[in-house]
Parts: structure tokens; C-alpha cells; sequence
């Protein structure tokens, strides 16, 4: 049987610096896994190079890439940052993404782009890459968003920007399938970190938080070990969008 562990593989991990990435890369780490932590905005430079340090901590090895990764020559980059500095790559994991909530009346056509290009645009290209890059056996990993099985306002650009990757993983799982790479959207509730909340009222944050168990927001803490799970013994996973939200949607 094929060691599915992550000990000595190598982990890309895009938005790997803070919140549910960065949990990802110290977690992955833990686990044996060399890791490469992408990074965008250079607001996320101190939290990059926190996580990494905490990464090494553990004894593997680490490099950071500062990318945009809506850009596609930077996704290869990424891709290309991994293979020369560990020469192959086993997990790719992108937490990259955008959030906006307006209604459709009001939203512009540059608000559109700039959504659909993280949200889709990005996501699709480091499939694209991760799937010619990855050795045997490899496994990708994106997340998605709960809302994509929510019937609810104003996430139209958001919501429906991260809905073409239900689709994106199933195409993937067949064409990647001879190399026995799996391909997987994880798909949290709403997250208990800095990217949800700007965009809420505290009684929208009550009602979220009463549709879920116990009436509490999803944790990065119970998200990173579906997230390992598929990265490791879940292989046989794929071409799946897993919802995880402790019931606040009906899949
Ligand atoms: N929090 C929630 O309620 C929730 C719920 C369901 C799903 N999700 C999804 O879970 C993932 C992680 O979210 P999170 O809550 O952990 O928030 P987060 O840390 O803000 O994750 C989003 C990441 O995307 C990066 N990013 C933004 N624009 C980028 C670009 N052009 N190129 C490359 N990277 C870019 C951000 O980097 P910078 O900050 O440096 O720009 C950040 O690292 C996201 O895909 C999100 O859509 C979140």
C-alpha cells in the first residue's frame, strides 16, 4: 500500500502565512512535511515570517514566496520556487480568496474582475500547475465556501466567484486521475477569522452562528484536520466538495 503520511513530502500552501493557512503549514509541518508557504500582500510579510519560523521549529525545512497569485506567471513561479528548492512536490493546498457582500445593483464591473480573478481565475491556474507539477500520487486541496450551498443575498461575486471550483475538481479528478492524484474543495461555514467579519453586522455574526452545533462559527481547528485527512489517509477522496460547518447547511 502507498505511505500516504506527510512525513518528508512537500507541502505548498497558498495563503499559508496567517488564520486557516497558516494552521495548515504549522499543522503539515508537525506532521514531517517540508513546506512552502506562499504569502500575498505585504501587510502578511511579519506573519509569514512568524509561521515560518514556527515551521522550522518543527525540523522540516521551509521557504516563503510573496506571490499574486491571480497573476499566472507567479502561480508557475510558486510551482517552480518548490521543485528547485525540494525538488518535487506531493500536497498543494490554495486557502487563497476574496470576500465582498453587495448586492448585484451595486456592484461594479472592476469589483467583478477582481473577485472572479482570486476566486476563480487564481484557483483554476494553481490547479492547472499543481496538476503538472505534482509527483505521483499528490494531492490538491482549495477551499470553498458553505455559501456555495446557502441561499442567501449580497455574496453574488463571492459566493458565485468560488462556485466554479465544484467543477474545476471534478474535470480535475478524471484528467489527474492516471497519476493517482486526488482533488478536493473543503468547503467551512462561517470562519471564525479577521476575513469574515468586515463584511457582517454582530446580528448577522448571532444568526450564522445560531444555524451551526452548539451555536458557534466554524474554527480553522475544526477545519485543518479534513484538511490533513484528504492530504493524507483520505486519498481515495476525489473530484468532492466536503461542506464543513457544523450543520449550517443542508450539505
Ligand atoms: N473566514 C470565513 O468565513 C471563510 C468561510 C468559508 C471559506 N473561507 C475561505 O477560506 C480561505 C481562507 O480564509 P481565512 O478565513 O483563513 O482568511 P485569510 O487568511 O484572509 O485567507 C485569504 C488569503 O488569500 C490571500 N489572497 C488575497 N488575494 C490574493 C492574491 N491576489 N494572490 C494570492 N493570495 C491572495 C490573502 O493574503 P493577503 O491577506 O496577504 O492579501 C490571505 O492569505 C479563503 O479562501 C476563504 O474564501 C473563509
Amino acid at each position: 500500500m502507498t505511505n500516504h503520511s506527510l512525513r518528508d513530502k512537500v507541502a505548498v500552501i497558498a495563503g499559508g502565512a496567517k488564520n486557516l493557512g497558516g494552521l495548515i503549514s504549522t499543522t503539515f509541518a508537525a506532521e514531517g512535511a517540508n513546506i512552502v508557504l506562499h504569502y500575498h500582500g505585504d501587510g502578511t510579510r511579519d506573519d509569514a515570517e512568524k509561521t515560518l519560523d514556527a515551521v522550522r521549529q518543527t525540523g522540516v525545512r521551509a521557504v516563503a514566496v510573496q506571490g499574486d497569485l491571480t497573476q499566472v506567471a507567479d502561480v508557475v513561479r510558486l510551482f517552480d520556487v518548490a521543485i528547485d528548492s525540494f525538488g518535487g512536490v506531493d500536497v498543494a493546498v490554495n486557502t487563497s480568496g476574496r470576500v465582498l457582500r453587495k448586492p448585484i445593483l451595486e456592484t461594479t464591473e472592476t469589483e467583478y474582475d477582481e473577485m472572479f480573478a482570486i476566486n476563480a481565475k487564481a484557483a483554476y491556474f494553481f490547479l492547472r500547475e499543481a496538476g503538472k507539477r505534482l509527483n505521483d500520487e499528490g494531492k490538491i486541496i482549495s477551499l470553498a465556501t458553505s455559501l456555495l450551498a446557502a441561499y442567501t443575498d449580497g455574496y453574488s461575486t463571492y459566493a458565485g466567484g468560488k462556485a466554479p471550483l465544484e467543477h474545476f475538481v471534478r474535470a480535475a479528478s478524471k484528467e489527474f486521475a492516471p497519476r493517482g492524484i486526488s482533488v478536493n474543495n473543503v468547503a467551512p461555514g462561517p470562519m471564525d477569522t479577521p476575513f469574515f467579519y468586515p463584511q457582517e453586522t454582530p446580528e448577522r455574526v448571532e444568526f450564522h452562528k445560531s444555524q451551526a452545533l452548539k451555536n458557534q462559527l466554524t474554527q480553522i481547528e475544526d477545519i485543518v484536520p479534513l484538511i490533513k485527512f484528504l492530504a493524507t489517509d483520505g486519498w481515495w477522496i476525489t473530484g468532492q466538495t466536503l461542506f464543513a460547518n457544523g450543520g449550517y447547511t443542508t450539505r
